[in-house]
């Protein structure tokens, strides 16, 4: 009811209190212009002037990108929205667009956002560990939540490996890992034409022009590019279609981050399932651990599984009788030399070669 950026008048022995609106509590009312006050505003929802019962749905977070932010808005707050940016554009003076979000959707996972106050534009830059990203926060999915987790990753890039991104968007884990470890090769690629022109212009902009940038599905990506040390599949609504065309690519040793949103009942079923991928693969897991990225749904959480993968141990081998042994590691030689276009036996030597 008060309008805390204005100041308290005292004028002839009278209070003058600022309100928005002509208030009737009993006392003298008159309109008078007030100064501004120093206070600082700590939240935008000090200055927004919205129906007194809406104010406990008004947003408490909403994310920055750029000069952009990006809010969801409940739905009886709707018919305000315009005055929702309006009272964000007064509290940050640093935003130059709001845009309401309407949801993820769709193949390229793009955003349904609505500009509700400021530039009419969708394209800003951000800054994420030193780095600068083109983005387009209704053309091409980014997210700035996930800049520790792509942290997390690109700190367990070792020297020298091959990386492939075959779900990069606008670049913030390929760039990322190009820029800050020593990887012989990285590998960018994705569906989306508008994230993949953004992934080429962010390579520039950050001089990772050593980043391959490729446009197109991550099937096809993956065949192309294989032999690979390390895969990110980050498409977490989808990451355990694509499981079998990356293990494919793999090296007989490598690192896979399998994301996925899921139930906290059905973690477990998804380690079981990611093991069972591998296993079919021919190969076993050395590791798997799951770490949880953030809460997504009250029940469901964004998941990442670092998935060591390693040759098939002997102990499963010697199970089985010693024909269909022989006969299932000599199918599984032809599908390797098939897979790569190179012999198995080179790739197998640069495996151990790593390891010493
Ligand atoms: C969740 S976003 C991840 C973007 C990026 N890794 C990041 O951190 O910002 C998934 C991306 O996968 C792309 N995508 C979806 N299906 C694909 C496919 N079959 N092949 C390649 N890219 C695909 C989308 O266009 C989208 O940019």
């Amino acid at each position: 009811m008060l309008e805390r950026h204005l100041k308290v008048a005292e004028e002839a022995g009278h209070l003058f209190i600022p309100t928005p609106e002509r208030v009737d509590v009993g006392w003298p009312a008159t309109e008078r212009e007030f100064e501004e006050a120093f206070s600082p505003i700590r939240s935008y929802k000090d200055v927004v002037r919205v129906p007194e019962e809406l104010r406990p749905q008004l947003p408490s977070s909403f994310d920055v990108v750029g000069d952009i932010a990006v809010l969801k808005i409940p739905g009886p707050l709707v018919p305000h929205r315009a005055e929702i940016g309006r009272a964000i554009l007064a509290w940050n003076r640093t935003l130059r667009v709001v845009a309401q979000d309407r949801g993820v959707a769709g193949e390229f996972r793009v955003r349904d956002v609505e500009i509700i106050a400021g530039d009419r534009r969708t394209t800003t830059v951000c800054t994420e560990f030193g780095l600068r990203y083109h983005v387009d926060v209704a053309r091409a999915y980014f997210s700035p939540r996930l800049g520790s987790e792509r942290l997390r990753i690109a700190g367990q890039v070792r020297p020298g490996e091959t990386v492939a991104d075959p779900f990069a968007g606008v670049g913030p884990y390929a760039i990322l890992i190009a820029k800050r470890r020593r990887p012989a090769r990285v590998i960018a690629a994705d569906a989306n034409p508008v994230a993949v022109d953004l992934l080429r212009r962010n390579t520039a902009a950050n001089r990772a022009d050593h980043v391959e940038v490729r446009e197109g599905d991550a099937r096809v990506i993956l065949k192309e590019t294989a032999p690979l040390d390390r895969i990110i599949l980050d498409l977490p609504h989808s990451a355990m279609e694509f499981l079998p065309d990356a293990l494919a690519a793999l090296r007989p040793q490598g690192v896979l981050h399998v994301y996925g949103i899921l139930e906290d009942a059905d973690r477990e079923e998804r380690v079981q399932a990611i093991r069972n991928a591998v296993r079919d693969s021919g190969r076993s897991v050395k590791g798997i651990h799951p770490h949880v990225v953030r809460a997504y749904a009250p029940t469901q959480h964004h998941v990442a599984f670092d998935v060591t993968v390693g040759p098939r141990s002997r102990r499963a081998g010697s199970a089985r009788s010693p024909s269909a042994s022989r006969t299932s590691r000599t199918r599984r030689t032809r599908d390797a030399g098939r897979r790569s276009g190179r012999s198995a036996r080179p790739g197998a030597a640069r495996g151990r070669r790593r390891r010493r």
